[in-house]
């Protein structure tokens, strides 16, 4: 049967990751500017306190200042996401370089400051839609699509010092004009559009091992979502008035929980991992309404939310028209006692035996991928696009070639499954894996790379920011041009 022809391969970045120009075009900072890491690759924010000394900060869930207290930049310290890989300033050849891979659809983000410095701003700032209206129109030239996540963990910093972040109900205003411009803006340019990235992995963090989350992380974390599913739905239906052909996603870190053994505790375990992890949040967004076992999550809590009667009208009316997840590894969870605990992508479980695990400790797992669409499409029916996918990895330049098979094997053993999942009926329309042109990890390591381009950005914050194509870069080429028939 084979994948449409209409498929859309390409890959996926986020602004904070790859962008740079932090202070650059009149945008604003968000707390990804002021993240700096320890000697141990601990992400810690910087900043002054009421007494002048400077302090750091472990990144944690909710994490506040304390009174009198600002974020500041420390001359000796490294901040990875403010430089990024300098797309800011190379995106011409960085479109180039996508095109010349016969990318059809190409995965980005809008950083929320460039446009609104505050993000409470009424209009926005002229020089962030010209620098985003170039981008959009490059890719258009370049016949490709793209494909824009509004938010990738970069709420203006202002927003969260003042109004205190996403705990604050008038964040939802303050996004429905950020989108609505937006869609007004690129009316014509883009109709693909994801308003959150990994709404849920904000609960998924708290079950990370040494988190020792209090009921009141779980009420802020439950809290947040609610916002920011409120949010997403009245981006949806701006996004369908501006524009009857935009289509919206949601964008779920999915992961698929196992059962470590056949003890039917282990099962429940696993069945209450999805349904905390992936199906809370997938039902709000798909099928626009709690389910039914959100009451249950909160009374473990004892979480009150603050829900109205116009809040669920609202997510009722803007369920959305395409389910896209990211995909990495599987997690097996028990209720056994073990010593062999690993984490990932947003999660903690016990080694899966079966499985190989990469050099940050990621479950290779492509039958999960297949696993993962297969269930879920059963439960929601909507078209699908995995949009994050891929190998984080540490790659060598040898002679000016860099020769990463290991990337290579990853990926084709998942396009291989995502394939067999669409002989068994799934209506798969995409796939973006992650980091096509290497960029700032989430934790911010450099040596952590996934592109098909490597960038010449090194650990200690030196190197020259040129490309260079790896040896992935010339196969996904032939997996595009093939729609996916050659995977040699
Ligand atoms: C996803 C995020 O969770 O995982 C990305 O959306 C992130 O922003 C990606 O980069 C891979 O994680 P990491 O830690 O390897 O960068």
């Amino acid at each position: 049967m084979g994948l449409p022809a209409t498929f859309l391969w390409g890959g996926a970045t986020s602004a904070h990751q790859c962008e740079g120009g932090w202070n650059a075009g009149g945008r604003g900072p968000c707390k990804r500017d002021y993240m700096t890491l320890d000697e141990n690759k601990n992400r810690l924010l910087t900043y002054i306190d009421d007494a002048g000394n400077h302090c750091f900060m472990p990144l944690g869930s909710g994490s506040q200042l304390p009174e009198g207290a600002h974020y500041a930049v420390f001359d000796d310290c490294l901040y990875p996401d403010q430089e990024g890989v300098q797309f800011y300033n190379r995106y011409k050849e960085d479109i180039a370089l996508l095109k010349e891979m016969g990318f059809k659809v190409f995965r980005m983000s809008i950083a929320w400051s460039r446009l609104f410095p505050h993000g409470n701003e009424a209009e926005p700032n002229r020089e962030g839609i010209a620098f985003y209206k170039d981008v959009f129109t490059e890719l258009r030239k370049a016949n490709i699509e793209p494909l824009v996540t509004l938010w990738h963990d970069d709420t203006p910093l202002y927003l969260d010092e003042v109004y205190g972040g996403w705990q604050n109900r008038k964040l939802i205003d303050f996004f429905e004009h950020y989108a609505n411009t937006c869609f007004e803006e690129f009316k014509g340019l883009v109709n693909y559009w994801l308003p959150f990235n990994e709404i849920n992995n904000v609960l998924m963090f708290l079950d990370m091992f040494g988190q020792n989350p209090t009921d009141e992380m779980f009420r802020a974390a439950y809290q947040e979502m609610h916002y920011k599913f409120v949010a997403s739905a009245r981006a949806v239906i701006a996004a369908h008035h501006a524009d009857a052909n935009n289509q919206v996603g949601c964008m779920i870190c999915g992961v698929p929980f196992y059962p470590a053994t056949c003890d039917p505790k282990d099962i429940m375990l696993s069945h209450a991992m999805w349904e905390k992890g992936i199906l809370y949040s997938s039902d709000v967004l798909c099928k626009g309404e709690y389910p039914t076992f959100a009451k249950r999550l909160w009374r473990e809590h004892g979480v009150q939310l603050d829900i109205t009667p116009e809040d669920l009208a609202t997510i009722k009316a803007g369920s959305v028209d395409i389910y896209t997840f990211s995909y990495y590894m599987s997690s097996a969870v028990t209720t056994h006692s073990s010593n062999d605990i690993v984490g990932g992508n947003c999660t903690t479980g016990v080694r899966n035996p079966y499985l190989d695990y990469s050099e940050w400790g990621w479950a290779h797992d492509p039958l999960g991928l297949r696993y993962f669409l297969e269930k879920v499409y059963a439960q929601y029916k909507l078209p699908m696009m995995i949009v994050e996918n891929g190998l984080g990895a540490v790659d060598t330049v040898e002679d000016g070639r860099v020769h990463d098979s290991y990337r290579i094997n990853y990926l084709r053993d998942h396009i291989l499954e995502m394939k067999q999942a669409v002989e068994n009926g799934v209506n798969l329309i995409g796939y973006t894996s992650w980091g096509c042109i290497d960029l700032v990890s989430a934790g911010g390591e450099m040596k952590k790379r996934y592109g098909f381009v490597y960038v010449d950005r090194q650990e200690d914050g030196s190197g020259t920011f040129s490309r260079i194509r790896k040896d992935s870069f010339y196969w996904y080429k032939k997996v595009i041009a093939s729609n996916g028939e050659d995977l040699r």
